[in-house]
């Protein structure tokens, strides 16, 4: 029986430090059962600093870092090759990935067809890793699921969810809301349900939902083809400083400012109950604190003016919010 779901969702459009919150949720030892990817395939690229050591995953939920089981659930797609290489590197590194890792047979496979399509993109930007034209075959029902290729390690999430006792899920979600299929700025968007909606599809009544950690960043960034940033060369500072650059790709993201028009409707559509605003001491460290509201600019003198904004109008708009962290980076 689930006792409980906390969700992770992305407030913006991907790398707010997702991995970052992800990893030091799971620390808290009980907490958490099981940790449960939820939506993407290997766009994804979530990093994480486990004891010292910066570690980059695509597929594999963080739980396998504290022998949490680990789940990809029915709403991803996998490219299995890239699996067992993710798979391999983290046994390499020590981890116990045949004891913590399982798929849902559900799962749909990124096949070759999909990667040499997803090459030919020049419209959207992808990251070329077949993902779009994998959810199109799931849809139009042509795809291949797990259960047609992987031997080991498959299991039925409902037996799992359902079937033991005092179960504790950590859902982790990738990309972000501007990248929602529904709910980002179509067509620059990639193929799965990044929001919190996303979660409840991979088998969890929504009863069960407790927290949803809803995480930005005190800029905003994206990566892909459309025209994000205008031409600063304190974007290209941030960029620098913050290392805004794709763990996926490497293509340098776009920066821009923080969005709070944007962000306050992502924390209502998605009932965050805990935000997290990354990245402060990027801000902090050129001194410049600058957000997007209703497409006009606000500057700020001081990071603990522009921290007292962004609470005061994010408590105002949004009556799911309990908590509001200021974090900086994991380095
Ligand atoms: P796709 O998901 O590879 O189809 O790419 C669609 C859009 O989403 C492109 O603009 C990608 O750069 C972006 N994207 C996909 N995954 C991520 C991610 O994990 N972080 C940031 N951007 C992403
Ligand atoms: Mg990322």
């Amino acid at each position: 029986m689930i006792e409980y779901a906390h969700v992770i969702v992305d407030l913006q459009a991907g790398d707010t430090g997702k991995g970052k919150i992800a990893h030091s949720l799971i620390k808290k030892p009980n907490e958490y059962t099981h940790v449960i990817r939820y939506n993407g395939g290997g766009n994804a690229g979530h990093t994480i600093y486990h004891e010292g050591q910066k570690i980059v995953t695509h597929f594999i939920p963080c739980g396998v870092l504290y022998g949490i089981k680990s789940i990809i659930g029915p709403g991803c797609v996998v490219n299995p090759f890239k699996l067992i290489e993710e798979w391999n590197h983290l046994e390499s590194l020590g981890f116990n990935i045949k004891d913590n890792l399982f798929v849902d047979k559900r799962v749909h496979m990124i096949q070759s067809n999909h990667i040499e399509e997803d090459n030919g993109d020049t419209k959207i930007g992808t990251t070329k890793t077949g993902n779009g034209p994998a959810y199109r075959d799931k849809y139009s029902r042509k795809g291949k699921r797990a259960e047609n290729f992987l031997q080991t390690n498959l299991i039925d999430i409902y037996e799992e969810l359902h079937g033991e006792e005092n179960v504790r899920i950590l859902f982790e979600g990738a990309q972000g809301f501007e990248l929602d299929i529904d709910w980002g700025d179509y067509p620059y968007v990639t193929s799965s349900h990044c929001t919190v909606g996303g979660a409840i599809l991979n088998g969890v009544p929504p009863q069960k939902i407790q927290k949803v950690f809803g995480i930005a960043k005190a800029y905003s960034t994206y990566v892909g083809n459309k025209n994000f940033e205008s031409k600063s060369e304190i974007f290209d500072k941030i960029r620098e400083i913050g290392n805004e650059y794709g763990s996926t790709t490497g293509r340098p993201r776009q920066i821009n400012w923080f969005n709070i028009s944007n962000v306050i409707r992502a924390i209502n559509i998605n009932g965050v109950t805990d935000l997290y605003i990354n990245k402060l001491d990027i801000l902090r460290e050129l001194n410049v604190f600058k957000l997007i509201i209703e497409n006009d600019v606000m500057s700020f003198q001081t990071s603990y003016q522009f921290e007292t904004y962004i609470n005061d109008v994010i408590k105002h708009n949004c009556s799911s919010v309990i908590n509001i962290n200021f974090e900086t980076s994991p380095y």
